[in-house]
């Protein structure tokens, strides 16, 4: 397993390169807002983990979605035959951690299984296990949960233990119900119908609540931890250190990236410098790694 470490400089190895893999897609489409990120299909995805090989990126994170979309997920087929292919054709030479989560399987959308506009919390764990397994199965190196839930981490790290895996949980421990989401949710296809996210994200304006959150987690067993957005949460992740102990991370997302594209393309400001700044200072601020839509293009320039 690789071990995030935050040394004095920031190193390609701390940054996590997002890829989306859609299923259905006759070619890759381009993420609006999110520079040269694309909804790939499986083939377009290793070419592009290829070259970010090349470039200098060894960590993956993956966001896998389906065609077919679930009241009850249950079929993760699709997720089986892209990780258990990418698995196969990598190896080792990349970490693969893979985003779990429902909300780009669910029919409404939401990051769990709801009934009557509330999220039915044990159905919830129950298809978040499913998938959790198939992924591990597949050859998951690290399981990252993105659903928010609460009991999510216990949950898996219970299941785990059960079915003797020794698979590291990265949770998105400190993650706030944020407006900067948009770009991500049209590749993902996972924005919320009926209701929104704010019954189980976190609220922005509660510092005591975000950390509690990290720390829960860490009880629960997770391995590595994480503020999300990056920038906007940068001021919580030398006290979650320092209760927990753990690898702590932040995930720049991507209407923080965009926001960056924006300025550039409008000519306010140059794209690499801005770009670089945005990381340095989210390294500054303590964080062992950083989930960035450009890893690819800045691991070679730090
Ligand atoms: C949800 C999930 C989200 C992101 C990753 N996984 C956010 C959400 O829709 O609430 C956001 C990533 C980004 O904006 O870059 N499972």
């Amino acid at each position: 397993m690789k071990k995030f470490s935050n040394s004095n400089k920031l190193k390609a190895i701390n940054l996590i390169q997002p890829i989306f893999i859609e299923e259905g897609l006759k070619s890759k489409k381009i993420v609006k807002g999110l520079g040269k990120n694309y909804s790939h299909t499986l083939q377009s995805a290793k070419k592009t983990i290829v070259s970010d090989i090349n470039k200098g990126v060894k960590n993956f994170l993956f966001f896998i979605i389906p065609k077919k979309k679930q009241r009850k997920p249950k079929d993760f087929n699709f997720h089986y035959q892209v990780l258990s292919n990418i698995k196969k054709t990598f190896g080792n030479r990349i970490l693969i951690i893979v985003d779990t989560c429902l909300c780009s399987v669910t029919t409404d959308g939401h990051c769990g299984i709801t009934h009557k506009n509330k999220i039915n919390l044990k159905e919830t764990h129950k298809s978040l296990g499913i998938v959790a397994d198939t992924f591990i199965q597949a050859g998951a190196d690290i399981i990252a949960p993105s659903d928010m839930m609460k009991g999510t981490t216990k949950y898996l790290k219970s299941l785990f233990k059960k079915k003797k895996y020794k698979i590291p949980i990265m949770s998105y421990s400190s993650k706030f119900f944020s407006s900067f989401y948009g770009p991500f949710r049209n590749a993902a296809k996972s924005s919320p119908k009926k209701f929104d996210r704010s019954s189980y994200q976190l609220p922005v304006h509660d510092f005591k609540k975000a950390v509690q959150s990290s720390i829960t987690n860490a009880k629960h067993g997770a391995s590595y931890l994480m503020v999300k957005p990056g920038i906007t949460s940068i001021d919580l992740i030398k006290e979650i250190k320092n209760k927990t102990k753990l690898p702590t991370g932040a995930y720049q997302v991507s209407g923080e990236y965009a926001s960056l594209q924006y300025l550039s393309q409008n000519k306010l400001g140059d794209f690499d410098k801005l770009y670089k700044e945005s990381l340095v200072a989210i390294h500054r601020a303590g964080a062992d790694f950083i989930i960035t839509y450009g890893a690819r293009d800045i691991a070679k320039n730090l």
